[in-house]
C-alpha cells in the first residue's frame, strides 16, 4: 500500500480527494491536515471534518494547521467554494475530535515515525504548512517519499494571467517545497483541466447509489455552476483528486522531469511555476510536471472507490 498524507482546505475537489484516497484500497491514509485556502482555517476544518463523517472516516489523526500564508495577506476563492468552502450539499455535523496538535507537527510525526521513503506527501492546498514542518523538522526531508501536490501549471494559470491559484496564494512556502530535494510532482493546471465532471461522469457517480455518492453528486452539482460563471468552463475541473490517482497509479498521469521554480518577484507574475524546457533535465533536478491524464481510468478510480466505500 501507498502511505499518504492528505493536506488540504476542503474545497468541492479536496473533498473528493479525501473520498478517493479512504476508499481506494490502494492508499494508507495517516493523516489529513488543514490549511488556509478555499476558505479560512476554521471553514476548512471544519468541512474536513464533515466530510470525514460522510465518507465513514475514523482511526485517522486530523489537525488544522496554518491560518495565514507566511507572508502574504489571506485570499479566499468564494466564487469557486462559496462562503462555506463547500457549499452545496448538506454538511453533516463533524463525528470525530481534531487531533490536538498542529498539522505541521502532526505532519512530522507521523513521517518520522514511519520507514524512510514509505511516506508520500499530498497537498492539495496552499504549501504553507509543508514549508512550515520542512523548516521546522529538515529531517522530513530525506525521509518523505515523494510530495505529490496539486498547483501550478506550465501553460495557464487561474488566479492570474501565469498563476494557479494554491501557488499563488502562498508564493515564498511553494519557493520553499518547490527547492527543496525532496521529489516534488506537479500534478498542475495543464493535467487537472483534464479531468472534467462532464454530465457523463456526472451520470457515472449518480449510478453509485449511496449516500456518499449522492454528497459528490451535489459538490458537483455546485462546481459545475460556480466554474461556469467564474472562469467560462462547460464542465468543472475537478483538481485534487488527479494528485490521489498519480500516487494510487502512476499510469494514469504522464509526468515529465523538468526544473520547476517559483516566482516570487514578478509584478505580474507573480505565483507562477516557471518551468524550463529549454533542455532536457539535468541528473539533479527533482521535479516533475504532470502533463496528461487517462481521463476515463481517472473517473473510474473515483467511482470505485465510492462503490468500495458504499453506504455509510
Ligand atoms: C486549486 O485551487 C482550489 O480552489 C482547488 O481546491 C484546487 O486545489 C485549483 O487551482
Ligand atoms: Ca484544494
Amino acid at each position: 500500500t501507498k502511505k499518504i498524507i492528505l493536506d488540504c482546505d476542503p474545497g468541492h475537489d479536496d473533498a473528493v480527494a479525501l473520498l478517493l484516497a479512504h476508499g481506494n484500497p490502494e492508499i494508507e491514509l495517516l493523516a489529513v491536515t488543514t490549511v488556509v485556502g478555499n476558505q479560512t482555517l476554521p471553514k476548512v476544518t471544519r468541512n474536513a471534518l464533515s466530510v470525514a463523517r460522510v465518507a465513514g472516516i475514523t482511526g485517522v489523526p486530523f489537525a488544522a494547521g496554518a491560518a495565514r500564508p507566511l507572508v502574504r495577506n489571506i485570499e479566499v476563492a468564494p466564487d469557486i467554494h462559496g462562503e462555506s468552502g463547500l457549499d452545496g450539499p448538506v454538511l453533516p455535523e463533524p463525528e470525530i475530535e481534531l487531533d490536538s496538535r498542529h498539522a505541521i507537527d502532526l505532519i512530522i510525526d507521523t513521517i518520522m515515525a514511519h520507514e524512510p521513503g514509505t511516506v508520500t506527501l499530498v497537498p492539495t492546498g496552499g504549501l504553507t504548512n509543508i514549508a512550515m514542518a520542512a523548516r521546522k523538522e529538515p529531517r522530513i526531508v530525506e525521509r518523505v517519499k515523494e510530495v505529490v501536490l496539486m498547483g501550478g501549471g506550465y501553460h495557464v494559470g487561474n488566479w492570474s494571467a501565469v498563476a494557479e491559484f494554491n501557488i499563488k496564494i502562498d508564493p515564498e512556502a511553494a519557493h520553499i517545497v518547490f527547492n527543496e530535494t525532496w521529489p516534488v510532482v506537479m500534478v498542475g493546471l495543464d493535467l487537472t483541466h483534464q479531468a472534467l465532471a462532464t454530465d457523463e461522469v456526472a451520470a457515472q457517480i449518480a449510478a453509485v447509489g449511496t449516500k456518499p455518492a449522492k454528497f459528490v453528486g451535489e459538490l458537483l452539482d455546485f462546481f459545475a455552476l460556480a466554474y461556469k460563471d467564474a472562469q467560462g468552463f462547460d464542465a468543472p475541473p475537478v483538481h485534487d483528486p488527479c494528485a490521489v490517482a498519480y500516487v494510487i497509479d502512476p499510469t494514469i498521469v504522464k509526468t515529465v522531469k523538468v526544473p520547476i521554480d517559483i516566482e516570487l518577484t514578478g509584478t505580474l507574475t507573480l505565483g507562477m511555476t516557471v518551468a524550463d524546457f529549454r533542455a532536457e533535465a539535468p541528473d539533479d533536478c527533482t521535479t516533475w510536471a504532470a502533463t496528461e491524464l487517462d481521463a476515463p481510468r481517472f473517473w473510474n478510480l473515483v467511482t470505485e472507490a465510492l462503490e468500495n466505500i458504499g453506504e455509510v
